[in-house]
């Protein structure tokens, strides 16, 4: 299975209704389930949904400037991507992001929250 079910699509969209950031980023859309699950929770807020076509090294610098955003306090981070979630949570980290979901898609379909 690729999308979301019922409970971490709830899961999502509970979080970024208590978050109210003002930025989310999405890696890993496929259909946009997940993309749809993020308007729901916050219709007026952007939305960046990265797909494998885009390059790994985003200057997240000038993304979120050209965003008006200064505070990443503000931004929620949604991985669901496939990919080494490790590096994943390094990369972000490392890049100041601080609220992160990731969902991991393994046979005990883990879904890991750093709020
Ligand atoms: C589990 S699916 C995403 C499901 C989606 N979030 C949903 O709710 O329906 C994983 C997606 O990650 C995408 N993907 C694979 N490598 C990626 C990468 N390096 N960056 C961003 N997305 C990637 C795949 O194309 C696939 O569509």
């Amino acid at each position: 299975m690729y999308g979301m079910g019922f409970d971490h699509s709830f899961g999502l969209w509970f979080m970024a209704r208590w978050l109210k950031p003002d930025l989310m980023i999405e890696s890993g859309a496929f259909k946009g389930h997940s993309t749809w699950v993020l308007r729901q929770a916050m219709p007026e807020t952007w939305i960046i949904s990265l797909s494998p076509r885009h390059p790994e090294n985003v200057d997240w610098g000038s993304v979120l400037m050209k965003r008006g955003i200064s505070d990443l306090s503000q931004v929620l981070v949604f991985f669901d991507d496939h990919q080494n979630e490790l590096k994943r949570l390094k990369q972000a980290l490392t890049a100041g992001f601080q609220h992160l979901i990731l969902r991991i898609t393994t046979i005990l379909d883990l879904e890991i929250i750093i709020p």
